[in-house]
């Protein structure tokens, strides 16, 4: 226990409450830890995970550790950790290096205790494990077999990196994988994001003009499932076969100069930067709620809204209201970071199942080789 570092360890009963419950909605990865329990494909081997420390991650990495792994797991954000699932993780023998609301210094160090365990595998949501050991911990590199990565922005950040000719191992590029994006991104996130928004605000749906920025496998979940609450949809996208799928799907396609003064809940989600922006800020509405599920807090210009204003206070948990020069308020929710897991709980279980299936399979498929992979991404196998 003392190698972690977690909220409380206090919670830990509580987090083995919730971890089961998920784990009844996770059949697939249930399949798989039998079968690991019995091969123990990971017997003396270590991956290093960055990943959200959810309930669902929880059955991810007692399902390595079923196949014999020695695991270490960081957050993969800083506001997305569940204390009590980390708390209960410990009390199962995983290290775990996570607190919800950690400042930036601590989410750092956190990576790097990662990196000490010295794994094989990294397991990365992100691409903040896979960036730091190819930037400050290049010494670590010699233990690393390969890597996985969970998300669109990663993905983005590992194939400049191969591009480059930078990446230093063999990466599965597991948000590729049919049955991680199909699923994950386009059925998780809207229902999840708007668990988020509600939770934050307890507003009406309803009625409400309700803009999302970016309609990837994301956004039309999102635009789909506010649509179905009631609210008058624009989505804003500067891929224009993409713009056209959202008109033909019946939105509004506007630029966000245009959607700026109409809406009245905006959610980012591109893995672009300042889609929000200084001059959208002053088209805003008094009262818009404004929110990022994208993976970085970087889709809003905080910075610049913060230039812009003359109070900042938190109005609820989760809520943060700007006031600008001339009177008008911004309600900024969970610091710009992906609100469904800021406020809410992520995506749902049984959508977390595939995809860390598909986690679970990649990791082991490093193991399985008879011959050595070249240092470029790949995508998850459709067979074994
Ligand atoms: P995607 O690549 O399918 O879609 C992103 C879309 O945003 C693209 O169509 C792109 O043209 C558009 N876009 C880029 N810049 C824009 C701008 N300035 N204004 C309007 N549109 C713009 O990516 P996907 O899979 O939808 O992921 C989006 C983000 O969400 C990524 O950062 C990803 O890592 C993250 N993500 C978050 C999840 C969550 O739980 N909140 C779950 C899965 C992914």
């Amino acid at each position: 226990m003392e190698a972690s570092d977690v909220k409380n360890f206090e919670l830990a009963e509580q987090g083995h409450l919730r971890i089961a419950w998920a784990g009844d909605q996770m059949p697939v990865l249930r399949m798989i830890a039998e079968r690991f329990a019995k091969e123990r494909p990971f017997a003396g081997k270590r991956i290093g995970a960055c990943l959200h420390v959810t309930t669902e991650t929880a059955n991810l990495m007692l399902t390595l550790k079923s196949g014999g792994a020695e695991v270490a797991l960081c957050a993969s954000n800083p506001l997305s950790t569940q204390d009590d699932v980390a708390a209960a993780l410990v009390t199962q023998g995983i290290q775990v290096y996570a607190k919800k609301g950690e400042d930036t210094k601590t989410y750092h160090e956190h990576l790097d205790r990662v990196l000490d365990f010295e794994p094989q595998i990294i397991m990365d949501d992100g691409a903040d494990l896979h960036g730091l050991l190819h930037s400050k911990r290049k010494e670590s590199l010699k233990n690393i077999v390969g890597g996985t990565e969970e998300t669109t922005t990663g993905v983005v950040r590992l194939r400049s990196m191969e591009k480059e000719g930078a990446l230093q191992y063999p990466v599965i590029s597991v948000n590729d994988a049919n049955t991680k994006h199909l699923f994950d991104n386009r059925y998780g996130t809207g229902q999840s994001t708007l668990d988020g928004i509600l939770r934050a605000t307890n507003v009406l749906l309803a009625g409400k003009t309700m803009v999302v920025a970016g309609y990837g496998w994301c956004g039309r979940d999102i635009a789909m499932r506010a649509k179905g609450m009631g609210s008058k949809v624009i989505v804003t996208e500067i891929d224009p076969l993409k713009a056209l799928e959202a008109v033909m799907d019946g939105f509004e396609v506007m630029p966000m100069k245009e959607a700026a003064k109409r809406g009245e809940i905006f959610v980012t989600v591109t893995g672009n930067m300042q889609v929000i922006a200084k001059d959208h800020f002053l088209l805003l509405k008094d009262g818009a709620i404004i929110s990022n599920s994208g993976h970085f807090n970087v889709e809003i210009d905080i910075d610049a809204l913060a230039a812009m204003s003359v109070r900042r206070r938190y109005v609820r948990e989760f809520v943060e209201e700007f006031t600008l020069g001339d009177g008008k308020r911004v309600f900024l929710l969970g610091e710009g970071r992906l609100i469904n897991l800021a406020a809410a709980e992520g995506h749902p279980a049984s959508v977390m199942d595939m995809s860390f299936a598909n986690q679970a399979l990649s990791a082991e498929f490093f193991f399985h080789l008879d011959k050595k992979m070249d240092r470029k991404i790949y995508k998850v196998p459709r067979s074994d």
